[in-house]
């Protein structure tokens, strides 16, 4: 008798459950943790990024749930061990730790800046076009999240390579181009000790010269081996690595950049559907403006910047662009 109300109440608990967890998602395409520490946040229209109010709201649902199931039971042994395993749901979003770390990444970035000022800028203009392509793609907020920070780090490798090549005003020979190439591969390395937490996005920056054809590095992935936000960040890195002056050439036009990411797509090296969709739809205004400022509003939002790796990516894009 206990057990069939036990089984009606479950059915109906987490049906109810799923729907309002389907909702939530679809209104904040978010994860549910996100989704909604996001609705809590609002609700108390608090400016406060601690991400302490889904942990209560996970405790407070989770507990609702396994109380009513002590009293449908009345298991004492069985409520302990739920108890136990909310306490372990609670904690499971790696989400908070993993902002830590890249705290800590953005001060090898900073480093950077202190070496080669030119990757340190780049770094954030890629981010800002990455993040802009993904936007247009609708991407949900964690994969441009993702990418963003990916985007961050992409770079942070060339730390390792001396300076007379980095910023070497003529052509590199081919040894030097080996040499540069390494910078990938150095990403993973400095970053090994935390790799387990910031997986994700290393695994997104490492591919970021890998091409459509197989003729990238480091790996020479073909095709669908490369994944989407690598893709867009091999578009954002090459746009900006044309339109910027360089020490060997000055940067071109726009439109001088966008046909040769066209040529790239026809010798299929990037992504003919991604590079359409950046040239049509981002307003080139936007990014020139945006790019224009983000030399002089780098300083300004550093510390913004790492606050905004703690918390949401969204309110500091709008406000920078
Ligand atoms: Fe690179």
């Amino acid at each position: 008798m206990i057990k069939d109300g036990f089984i009606i109440f479950f059915v109906s608990f987490m049906s109810i459950w799923v729907i309002l967890e389907t909702i939530l998602n679809k209104i904040y395409n978010k994860s549910k943790l996100k989704a909604v520490n996001e609705y809590v946040r609002k609700f108390f229209s608090s400016k406060d990024k601690i991400n302490i109010y889904p942990i209560i709201l996970e405790i407070t649902l989770h507990s609702i749930f396994s109380i009513s199931i002590f009293y449908t039971y009345a298991n004492t042994k069985l409520y302990i061990l739920i108890l136990f395993l909310i306490f372990l749901l609670s904690f499971r979003d790696k989400t908070y730790i993993s902002n830590q770390l890249l705290t800590f990444i953005s001060l090898i970035v900073n480093l950077l800046e202190k070496k080669d000022r030119y990757t340190f800028d780049h770094s954030y203009r890629v981010a800002l076009i990455s993040y802009n392509i993904a936007k247009q793609l609708k991407m949900n907020l964690n994969d441009i999240d993702r990418i963003y920070k990916s985007a961050i780090i992409h770079d942070i490798g060339k730390i390792i390579i001396p300076d007379e090549i980095l910023q070497k005003k003529g052509k590199l020979t081919k040894e030097e181009f080996e040499i540069i190439k390494l910078h990938v591969k150095e990403l993973k390395n400095i970053l090994e000790p935390i790799y387990e937490f910031i997986k994700d996005i290393v695994d997104i920056a490492e591919l970021h010269h890998e091409r459509l054809d197989g003729n990238g590095y480091p790996y020479g992935y073909k095709s669908n081996q490369i994944p989407l936000e690598s893709r867009i960040l091999a578009i954002a890195d090459t746009f900006d690595a044309l339109i910027i002056d360089r020490p060997y050439r000055p940067g071109f036009s726009f439109q001088k950049a966008f046909s040769i990411l066209k040529e790239d797509t026809e010798k299929n090296k990037l992504d003919k559907y991604l590079v359409e969709i950046f040239i049509k739809t981002i307003p080139q205004t936007e990014i020139i403006e945006s790019i224009k400022k983000v030399k002089t509003m780098i300083r300004i939002y550093q510390g913004k910047i790492i606050n905004n790796m703690i918390s949401s990516l969204s309110d500091f894009i709008d406000e920078i662009i």
